[in-house]
C-alpha cells in the first residue's frame, strides 16, 4: 500500500485565514469596514472623508450612513486594532465619526516615574498609567473614590498597587492593606498598617468602620459637608486609602457588611478603598453589584472571559478579554474606557523608594470607639 497523502482540510482552511488576515493587515481601512460588515440594511457603508497621519497614529474621518452608529464601530473596535495593529479610539459627533489609530509605542517596561509636588491640588494622586501617545494618566481617588482592580494571575494587578501606595505614601497619604496571599505586602509594614489573617481583617476593617464614623462626626461638630471643605479650615485628619489585594479570600460576612458600607459612606470621611481580584467572576458575596456601583474607577487588566471584564469594566464592556496578552497592559475606565500601560515597580524597588523618601509610621486609629456609634447617612 502506499502512503498518500490526503489533503489536511482544516488546516488548509485555517492558513487561508491567517493568510486573508495578514493580506487585510496591509489593507485600507475600507477593506477594514468591508471585511467586519460594517453597513446598513441597504448595503452602504461608512464612507471615508479623510485620513490625516498623526504624531503617533492615523486619524479616519467617516460619514457614517443612516443606520450605522458610533455603537457599531465600537462593537467592532478590536477588530479594527487587529487589522490595523494598533489601538483605536472612536469619537463622534451626530454622522461624522473619527477613528484614530495609535501604534501601541509602549515600552514593555515603564519604570515607576511620579513627582507628587507636581499635585498639591490633588488629595490622593497617583499614575494610572501611559496612554498609547506617551500621556500619563494621573488621577485623585478622592474623585473616584473607590477602585476595583481585575485581571487574570500573573498580567500586574500587584505591581500596580505597588505603584499606587508608593505614589500615595510619597504624597503623605496614610494606607492601609489587607494582604490575603501574605507575601506582597508585609515587607512595608513599616509605612502600612497591615492584616494577612482572618482576624486581622476583621480588626482592621473595624478600625476604618469606626474611623469613619468618627470622621463624619468631626466633620459635622466643624459645620462641613465633605472631606474637601474640613481640609480647607484643618489640617489634622490624613487621607486614608485601605488596600484589599484578593477580595475573594475574604469570606466572613461581617467583612463583606463593612466594605459595603465603607463603600457607600466612606468619601465624605477622605477614605478611599482599592479593591483587587483575580477573579471577578467569582461569587463574593451577596450585594457584591451595589458595592462594585460604588468603585467608579476600575483598571482591568488581561481576564479571561467577557464575563470577567464586564465585572470590571461595566456591563456590555468586553475589552478586557480582548487586550492583547501583555503584562502591565489595561483597560482604565473612568467614565470612558482609555488603554494604558501601568508603570511597572517591583516590591524591592518600591521598599528602596520609601526607604529613601517616606519617613516610618503607620497611621493610628483612634480609640475613642464610644463616639463612633452614631452615623450620619449620606
Ligand atoms: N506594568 C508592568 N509592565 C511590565 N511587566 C509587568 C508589569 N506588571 C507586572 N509585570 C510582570 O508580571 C509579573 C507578575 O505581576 P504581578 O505579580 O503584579 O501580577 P498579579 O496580577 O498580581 O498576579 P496574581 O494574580 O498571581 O497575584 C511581574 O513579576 C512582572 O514581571
Ligand atoms: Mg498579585
Amino acid at each position: 500500500m502506499t502512503n498518500t497523502v490526503k489533503p489536511d482540510i482544516i488546516g488548509v482552511a485555517s492558513s487561508l485565514i491567517t493568510w486573508g488576515i495578514r493580506q487585510l493587515k496591509g489593507k485600507g481601512i475600507q477593506d477594514v469596514i468591508e471585511a467586519v460588515h460594517l453597513q446598513n440594511k441597504e448595503g452602504q457603508r461608512p464612507i471615508l472623508r479623510k485620513e490625516h497621519k498623526t504624531a503617533t497614529g492615523i486619524d479616519y474621518v467617516f460619514a457614517l450612513p443612516p443606520g450605522v452608529d458610533r455603537i457599531d464601530f465600537e462593537a467592532n473596535q478590536h477588530y479594527f486594532e487587529s487589522y490595523l495593529n494598533s489601538i483605536v479610539e472612536i469619537e463622534a459627533t451626530g454622522r461624522r465619526l473619527i477613528l484614530k489609530t495609535y501604534q501601541a509605542n509602549f515600552k514593555e517596561k515603564i519604570p515607576f516615574d511620579f513627582d507628587h509636588t507636581q499635585f498639591a491640588d490633588m488629595f490622593a494622586p497617583f499614575p494610572v498609567g501611559k496612554t498609547p501617545d506617551g500621556k500619563t494618566i494621573i488621577e485623585d481617588l478622592y474623585n473616584l473614590p473607590h477602585m476595583m482592580v481585575g485581571g487574570q494571575t500573573g498580567y500586574g494587578k500587584t505591581s500596580f498597587l505597588l505603584v499606587v501606595m508608593v505614589a500615595l505614601l510619597l504624597k503623605g497619604v496614610k494606607v492601609s492593606v489587607i494582604d490575603r496571599k501574605g507575601v506582597d505586602f508585609p515587607s512595608f509594614a513599616p509605612w502600612v498598617n497591615l492584616a494577612l489573617t482572618d482576624a486581622e481583617t476583621e480588626d482592621l476593617l473595624k478600625k476604618h468602620i469606626a474611623e469613619m464614623h468618627r470622621r463624619q462626626r468631626i466633620l459635622r461638630n466643624a459645620g462641613c459637608q465633605n472631606f474637601a471643605e474640613y481640609c480647607e479650615l484643618h489640617q489634622d485628619l490624613p487621607y486614608l486609602v485601605l488596600f484589599i489585594d484578593e477580595l475573594t479570600q475574604i469570606r466572613n460576612k461581617a467583612c463583606f457588611e463593612a466594605i459595603g458600607d465603607m463603600s457607600v459612606l466612606s468619601r465624605v470621611s477622605g477614605i478611599s478603598m482599592i479593591l483587587a481580584t483575580q477573579k471577578p467572576g467569582a461569587k463574593i458575596w451577596d450585594g457584591f453589584t451595589d458595592v462594585r456601583s460604588q468603585l467608579s474607577g476600575a483598571m482591568c487588566f488581561h481576564v479571561r472571559d467577557q464575563t470577567d471584564s464586564q465585572i470590571v469594566l461595566g456591563s456590555g464592556n468586553t475589552r478586557g478579554s480582548e487586550l492583547p496578552k501583555i503584562k502591565g497592559r489595561a483597560v482604565w475606565n473612568n467614565d470612558q474606557d482609555q488603554i494604558v500601560q501601568a508603570m511597572y515597580l517591583s516590591a524591592k524597588e518600591a521598599y528602596a523608594i520609601l526607604s529613601r523618601q517616606v519617613a516610618k509610621g503607620v497611621y493610628e486609629f483612634a480609640t475613642d470607639n464610644d463616639q463612633c456609634a452614631e452615623r450620619i447617612d449620606t
